[in-house]
């Protein structure tokens, strides 16, 4: 098993993509540390994984950093360290052409999908510094900080600035033992996407699957193997990356 013994933090562990991968870590041998803002989501997904492993669970509103620091002090307390964060929990926001795009949606999804990246990895990287073990973080960035689309401008600056304080923590820890990656999913099956869908502004699935050079969307298993590696031993050459798991869509 890939991931036996290693005490995992998945946040976003409710539904989709952090649900999935939760599995695939469960399966890897992982010990988990599973958290959600949605208390009933967290725990169908605790009851979804086939595991006799210890789980552990907490509601996280990632937007706050009170519950972002309790997180980090519950898993130390609870395991002694961390071995692997999955940071993951995100929204996509409303869909809007940007001169029209509201200034408090914005601030939310950055709240949200990009201040909650940068507060969890600091309180990652000063835990690991004083473990023995160190570790590893994956972020979930999207395909949508590497390229732009048109509608969701806060989202796309979100993942984008994912990407960069993946790439610029990568650097500064490196030498210091802490491996630090992002995943860019391309359009994956999850409800994200169908709330995207039945908005009815962002196109239909036959639409965003034919994006994918491959036909088809992704699978949040198909995320979870990625990160079940990347946070593994196996992967000790893989840092500073931000790693489109997209189908082809961003090689055209
Ligand atoms: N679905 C896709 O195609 C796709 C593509 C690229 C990137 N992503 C990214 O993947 C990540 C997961 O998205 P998903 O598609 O699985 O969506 P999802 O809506 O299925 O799952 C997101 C989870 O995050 C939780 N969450 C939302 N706000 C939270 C908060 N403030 N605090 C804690 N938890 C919160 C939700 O309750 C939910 O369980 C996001 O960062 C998203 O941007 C998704």
């Amino acid at each position: 098993m890939l991931l036996h013994n290693k005490v995992i933090l998945v946040t976003g562990a409710g539904s989709g993509i952090g649900r999935g991968t939760s599995k695939v870590l469960a399966r890897e041998g992982a010990i988990l540390f599973l958290t959600d803002i949605n208390s009933d989501s967290l725990q169908e997904t605790i009851k979804l994984i086939d595991s006799n492993e210890k789980i552990e669970s907490l509601v996280v509103d990632v937007s706050k950093e009170n519950d972002l620091k309790l997180m980090m002090e519950t898993i130390v307390l609870k395991f002694g360290r961390i071995d692997g964060a999955f940071n993951n929990a995100g929204i996509s926001g409303p869909s809007s052409e940007f001169k029209d795009y509201d200034d408090l949606e914005f601030d939310k999804i950055i709240q949200t999908d990009l201040k909650s990246v940068w507060t969890s990895m600091k309180l990652q990287i000063n835990q690991m510094l004083k473990q023995e073990t160190k570790g590893a973080i994956i972020n979930t960035a999207s395909i949508g900080g590497l390229v732009g689309k048109p509608g969701i401008s806060a989202y796309i600056a979100a993942k984008h600035g994912v990407v960069g304080l993946t790439k610029t923590a990568s650097l500064e820890y490196g030498k210091k033992g802490i491996r630090i990656n992002a995943v860019c999913p391309g359009i994956i099956r999850t409800e994200m996407l169908d709330q995207l869908i039945k908005s009815g502004t962002m196109g239909t699935e036959e639409e965003w699957a034919h994006l994918q050079p491959i036909g088809r969307l992704g699978t949040t298993e198909e995320i979870g193997e990625f990160v079940a590696w990347a946070l593994s031993d196996k992967a000790s050459l893989l840092h500073g990356q931000a790693i489109a798991l997209d189908g082809g869509f961003t090689s055209s």
